[in-house]
């Protein structure tokens, strides 16, 4: 895989570069709520910038339906990118079509463009591979050079992903370089104790990231919605909490296999429960306590694991020397179930050992909890991206960038 800093190497000077980002930001009421993922691609931005490249920066934002969708625009995005880099952003309000060949035309050197959503055009993520090379091919006629530094988004086989690097000459950004020397870190040679904490809602989610751990992680940490599936897999009785009844043979096998294999399955014993799912706009106290996993009433669901199995997280992280942690134990937009994931954040900052956070809620969780960036060893850009990578699959816009 080829660089940037060949690329720059080469000299851009003058050279139109496309530089595909993942700029999906959360949004509320049209206002970025955590700008990480655009700060994530400044170094590659200003970069080629600095060496006086006319800079095409696109993204996708959510999931719109292939057509345009004021309420997906990346018009804020543009604006932030904008003060950020301290230099006026040239937004175009399509993605290859007029405004996208005026403002790239428009271009001086170390001046960037930002074309609108790339999911407004239907060729974007459509399965058919002509009509993806259809959409590649009219982006392909806005640059010389590809720079691929959407690491969000390298799972995807997309058009500006995956089609699109294979028409102009391609190369890595900096944030895919350091995401994947991450990545290898916990998958070649991995220091152990190797610990990883998963959370987030659905197990389903997690299944085949979970199959692939139990063959190289020494311990699996559960929490989450996820982790009553688990429970309920061991034969306890868990009230009204989140059931994934279809996955409970996998997980029954899971466990089966985890001890065999001498991988230590951790599980809640006690968890925060309440009678109804918390109001996440009115943040209104709940009506919850905590109860021991083994006694949760039939009316009651878990919201978040209890102060014990924080203490217990704690202690299985203490001497770990990688971590991996993806997904928040509890409902952490709610202060009153925040505990879990708040435990778990700082057993993280609290280890000696090298960090990593996987990407989208974990990563929101750990700003919105208050903690230090700078405290973990590395906060992905990517969820699914970096869950897939740990799966061993290979992920379409990494293998694009080979050769
Ligand atoms: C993400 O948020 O995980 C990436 O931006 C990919 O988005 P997607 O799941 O909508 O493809």
């Amino acid at each position: 895989m080829k660089t940037i800093d060949e690329l720059l190497a080469e000299g851009v000077d003058g050279k139109r570069v496309f530089v595909r980002a993942d700029l999906n930001v959360p949004l509320a009421d049209g206002t970025i709520t955590d700008d990480g993922r655009i700060r994530a691609v400044l170094p590659t931005i200003k970069a080629l910038a600095d060496a006086r490249a006319k800079v095409v920066v696109a993204s996708h934002l959510g999931r719109p339906k292939g057509a345009p969708d004021p309420a997906f625009s990346l018009a804020p995005v543009a604006a932030r990118l904008s003060e950020l880099l301290g230099a006026e952003v040239a937004f175009a309000s399509d993605t290859a079509g007029e405004s996208a060949a005026d403002a790239v035309r428009g271009l001086a050197g170390g001046r960037v463009a930002l074309l609108e959503n790339l999911r407004f055009n239907p060729g974007e993520t459509s399965k058919d591979d002509a009509e993806r090379a259809a959409f590649a091919d009219r982006l392909a006629t806005l640059a010389d050079v590809y720079v691929g530094d959407g690491f969000g988004a390298v799972h995807r086989k997309h058009a500006s992903v995956y089609d699109l690097p294979a028409r102009l000459p391609h190369y890595a950004g900096y944030l895919i370089a350091t995401e994947v020397g991450v990545l290898k870190r916990l998958t070649e040679d991995v220091a152990r104790p190797y610990v990883v904490a998963l959370g987030g809602a659905k197990v389903s989610d997690k299944l085949a990231v979970i199959d692939e751990l139990l063959g190289k992680a020494d311990r699996l940490l559960i929490g989450g919605g996820m982790a009553y599936t688990f429970l309920k897999a061991k034969g306890y009785e868990i009230g009204s909490s989140l059931l994934q009844e279809d996955q409970l043979p996998a997980v029954g096998e899971y466990l089966e296999r985890a001890e065999k294999n001498g991988v230590d399955i951790v599980l809640p014993v006690d968890v925060v429960a309440a009678a109804e799912f918390p109001d996440l706009r009115t943040k209104a106290p709940a009506d919850c306590s905590t109860v021991d996993a083994d006694a949760m009433p039939a009316d009651r669901m878990g919201l978040d694991i209890g102060p014990k199995t924080c203490e217990l997280y704690a202690a299985k992280l203490a001497d770990a020397a990688t971590v991996f942690w993806n997904g928040p134990m509890g409902v952490f937009e709610h202060p009153d179930y925040a505990e879990g994931t708040r435990a778990v954040a700082r057993a993280l900052v609290d280890t000696n050992g090298f960090t990593v956070v996987g990407g989208g809620d974990s990563a929101a969780a750990v700003r919105t909890l208050g903690f230090d960036e700078n405290a973990f060893g590395h906060i992905s850009t990517g969820g699914g991206a970096s869950l897939e990578y740990l799966e061993g699959k290979t992920l379409p816009g990494l293998a694009a960038l080979e050769d």
